[in-house]
């Protein structure tokens, strides 16, 4: 049985010290915001899950069709001996890749959820006794550092969450991935694409009401690790499309005029009724923005493939 690490980048308290930061900045100006990395405590992690299952998120589902039918072709293009996963959840999509790239020594998943990295990691070992597992407890938005490991690297960024940065952290990420890559490594990205604004916004306003409870899981986090006393059924749910950025926002919006208490700041914060709280932004791309923002980073794109539907890309690109 081969090694499966766990190594956190951060001190155990980082992560609750970026939270304490993230929170004041975001609450104390307007539009009041929250970064989307916090909903993924074990629970938002396992609503997420749920979300990817749910008939009107397309996005997981058009990856996999894409995955599956081109991880040969990916495989062939890269022969990868280690593959990064930035954002790597539940690593279920990544299945196909470890398949299909036969000559892979190393699997490095990148997550801030340390829930999802465990569970997926010890599944992953299970089934694959012979692969060397090490995973990457980390903020890849604020440092790409990785560990030794051979070459050639495939860096897999996938599930469209690139979506989630807004356009100058997608610049400086892209540069930081750039700045990662030797020659003879690529980078292979999922982005979710343009399309008519009722299919979009029915994926993050589900029928059933889980996306609901995925967003409102944000607050019941600060509540647990800021002794706030968010009332999270206090608040709606939200999803909207902002066509002048081509993207999701999630919103909570507060039915009342209410004054919620974050102890571990000190801090009362006022919101109006029908004030807004911008939890996350999800951008859709069209191909030709992938690859200027590709080329802007120092990547030339060499593959585009969506799925038979058209919904959702994948791209490998390499340092150009
Ligand atoms: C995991 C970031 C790709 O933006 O579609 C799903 C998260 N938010 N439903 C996305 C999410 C609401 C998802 N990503």
């Amino acid at each position: 049985m081969s090694p499966f690490h766990v190594t956190r980048t951060l001190p155990e308290d980082a992560s609750s010290a970026a939270l304490r930061a993230d929170v004041l900045h975001g609450l104390t100006r307007l539009p009041k915001t929250l970064p989307p990395k916090w909903f993924y405590d074990a629970r938002g992690s396992a609503l997420f899950e749920e979300i990817t299952a749910l008939a009107e998120y397309y996005p997981t589902r058009a990856e996999r069709e894409i995955l599956r039918d081109r991880a040969p072709e990916i495989a062939a293009a890269t022969g990868a001996r280690t593959l990064v996963e930035l954002g790597s959840g539940s690593s279920e999509k990544t299945r196909y890749l470890l398949d299909a790239l036969t000559g892979l020594e190393t699997y490095l998943p990148v997550d801030v959820s340390e829930s999802a990295l465990t569970l997926a990691g010890e599944a992953l070992l299970a089934e694959r006794p012979g692969l060397d597992v090490h995973a990457l407890i980390a903020d890849f938005t604020r440092d790409l550092t990785l560990p030794e490991a051979p070459g050639p690297r495939l860096v897999a960024f996938l599930g469209g969450t690139i979506g989630n940065l807004l356009p100058p952290e997608r610049a400086a990420f892209l540069s930081a991935v750039r700045a990662l890559l030797a020659p003879g490594d690529a980078l292979l990205l999922g982005t979710d694409l343009v399309k008519e604004e009722e299919v979009l916004v029915a994926a993050y306003d589900d029928a059933v009401g889980v996306t609901a409870a995925f967003n409102k899981n944000v607050l019941s986090v600060v509540n647990r690790e800021l002794a706030a006393d968010f009332h999270p059924d206090a608040f709606s749910h939200v999803a909207l499309w902002e066509p002048e950025h081509e993207w999701i926002e999630m919103r909570l919006r507060s039915r009342t005029a209410q004054t919620v208490k974050i102890r571990a700041l000190d801090l009362a914060v006022d919101f109006a009724a029908g004030e807004d709280l911008r939890t996350e932004v999800s951008a859709k791309f069209r191909p030709e923005g992938v690859r200027a923002e590709l080329a802007a980073a120092g990547l030339r794109r060499t593959h585009w493939w969506t799925d038979a539907a058209g919904r959702f890309a994948l791209s490998l690109s390499a340092a150009a």
